[in-house]
């Protein structure tokens, strides 16, 4: 069997409701995985979620429930966050599943047995409050800040996996590995990080502190911790173990925030695998934050959008299509109503959305509901032809560079010019003549413009595929499986039914 086309999301903490950087990535992975199917690329595409820690141990107290309840309350929220999004992933990973536990307890065993892991003493300052560690790094005006309670020195054993020792391995990697992360400039800050010497990994918590964890098979006092369990979700998803795991592993993409780049990703994954020895993934595609006024948009800082109140009102699509137009992939973006409003109105709701208002009602009216043949090709066919040519040259290219913003800036360029062709045109005058070139300028202007709107319509599908099958409907057009031709202008709706009329936009009936 040949190998898939694998890539992940990170997998979200089960430690409150979805945002939209939370819908973000996963709308920026489906782009990727419905572009790679249109490629041609056997796909699988994995996200989940992140159940086991203290954060959510400490929630379940409070509400007087098992953690389990909990996660399967959030895992409900954020599969249903994806079934609104139109998200296409294959699998849904939750590290509290069986399947899970068995891959984290085989790896932790066999770096155990290798001597990769090893039982020391921890020193550290502890926050009884937040039951966590703390550091020096987080004193204010030399104090702890109220939000930690009382803060004790404690000496605690754990169980440290041994990084320092990959140090050198691993920065060769990077800097002989130029594609492996996206964008190029992170490749640095991950170099910068590995200018210090490496500490070992500490990976256990004892359970006395934290029971919410997957048990170390060498020792039923203790769970691993964080990111040992978090990570290995990529490969358990895979099939690791089984013969499944060739066909899916190396990873292609690993998508992630550029908050757990350094070190998780970058410096822990590799290490893991590679004393593992596994292959690395391929690449990372590394995305910026969302802000709201400034800031990350997190749970913490309390600014939250929560996309399902933008999906429930404007739709999936619309939501996917303002987050990938707004963002240049790589880059933090702002999030306001007022610029999402703006994009609405004026690239969906006018410029497409009434493209395709319009085509429909004139060819009800003018062509009994059919596609006519195009007849002619004079100077406003040829203008608008030659855009579509300088378009769809880069269209691809930008897809594969993950220049997502770029290319839908192209397809609404095109789809203003599809409208000013039509303002040139003007099938409506052209209608009251009974001369036969205008009659025939009238087929051909429809048949153009219908042409016009499928191509246009051809690299929105993996951005906004629902509103991309509807007008393709409503014009006649197949849907397709695979890009092959797709891109390529012809006669290919002459005769075709023509839907009704419709509003693809609808105006808000509530101010947001
Ligand atoms: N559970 C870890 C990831 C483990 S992956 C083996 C985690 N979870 S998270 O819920 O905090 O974040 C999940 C993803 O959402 C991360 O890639 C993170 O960068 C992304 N985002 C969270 N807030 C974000 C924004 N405000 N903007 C864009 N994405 C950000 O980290």
């Amino acid at each position: 069997m040949s190998k898939k086309f694998y890539i992940t999301t990170a997998i979200d903490y089960a430690n409150g409701s979805p945002h939209l950087g939370h819908a973000y990535e996963k709308v920026l992975t489906d782009i990727v995985a419905r572009f790679r199917r249109l490629m041609g690329d056997e796909v699988k595409f994995l996200t989940g979620l992140d159940e086991h820690g203290q954060k959510v141990q400490m929630s379940a107290q409070k509400e007087g429930v098992a953690p389990i309840e909990v996660c399967d309350r959030l895992a409900e929220e954020f599969q249903g966050l994806c079934s609104a999004l139109h998200i296409s992933n294959d699998d849904y990973i939750r590290t509290t599943q069986e399947r899970h536990k068995t891959v984290v307890q085989e790896i932790l065993q066999k770096l155990y047995d290798k001597g990769e892991i090893y039982k020391a003493d921890y020193n550290g300052f502890y926050s009884v409050r937040q039951e966590q560690f703390v550091t020096e790094k987080e004193k204010v005006d030399g104090k702890w800040p109220e939000i930690y309670g009382d803060v004790v020195e404690v000496t605690e054993s754990n169980y440290f996996f041994k990084l320092a020792q990959y140090q050198d391995w691993l920065v060769d990697t990077i800097k002989t590995n130029e594609q492996m992360i996206y964008p190029r400039f992170r490749s640095a800050d991950v170099l910068q990080f590995l200018k210090e010497p490496l500490n070992d990994l500490c990976i256990s918590r004892p359970k006395e502190r934290l029971e919410w964890g997957v048990e170390l098979p060498f020792d039923p006092d203790f769970v691993t911790y964080v990111w040992f369990d978090a990570l290995t979700n990529y490969i358990t998803a895979a099939g690791y173990g089984s013969e499944e795991f060739d066909q899916h592993w190396p990873a292609d993409y690993h998508v992630i925030g550029k908050d757990i780049l350094v070190p998780p990703h970058a410096v822990y994954w590799p290490i893991m695998l590679k004393a593992l020895d596994i292959e690395l993934p391929k690449h990372f595609l590394v995305h910026g934050w969302w802000l709201s006024s400034g800031s990350k948009m997190s749970k913490s800082t309390g600014e939250v959008v929560n996309p399902l109140d933008l999906i429930d009102q404007f739709g999936a699509d619309a939501f996917r299509y303002f987050v990938t137009r707004e963002m240049n992939v790589g880059q933090d973006s702002e999030f306001s109503i007022e610029l999402f409003m703006s994009r609405y109105n004026s690239d969906l709701a006018n410029d497409l959305g009434n493209l395709v208002s319009r085509l429909l009602n004139m060819a009800g009216r003018y062509a009994e509901g059919v596609v006519p043949a195009a007849e002619i090709e004079e100077a406003p066919e040829k203008e608008l032809k030659t855009l579509w040519t300088t378009t769809a040259a880069e269209l691809v290219s930008l897809f594969e560079d993950f220049q997502f913003h770029k290319a839908l800036d192209r397809i609404f360029t095109f789809v203003s010019g599809i409208n000013r062709y039509a303002e040139t045109r003007a099938p409506w005058k052209l209608a009251k003549s009974e001369q036969a070139a205008d009659q025939a300028a009238l087929r051909t202007s429809l048949a153009t413009m219908a042409e016009a709107l499928r191509l246009a319509v051809v690299m929105l599908t993996p951005v906004m595929p629902e509103i991309s099958d509807k007008i393709r409907g409503l014009i006649g057009a197949e849907n397709f499986e695979r890009l092959e031709g797709q891109l390529v202008w012809g006669d290919t709706l002459a005769g075709k039914a023509i839907g009704e009329k419709t509003i693809l936009f609808p105006r808000p009936e509530r101010k947001v």
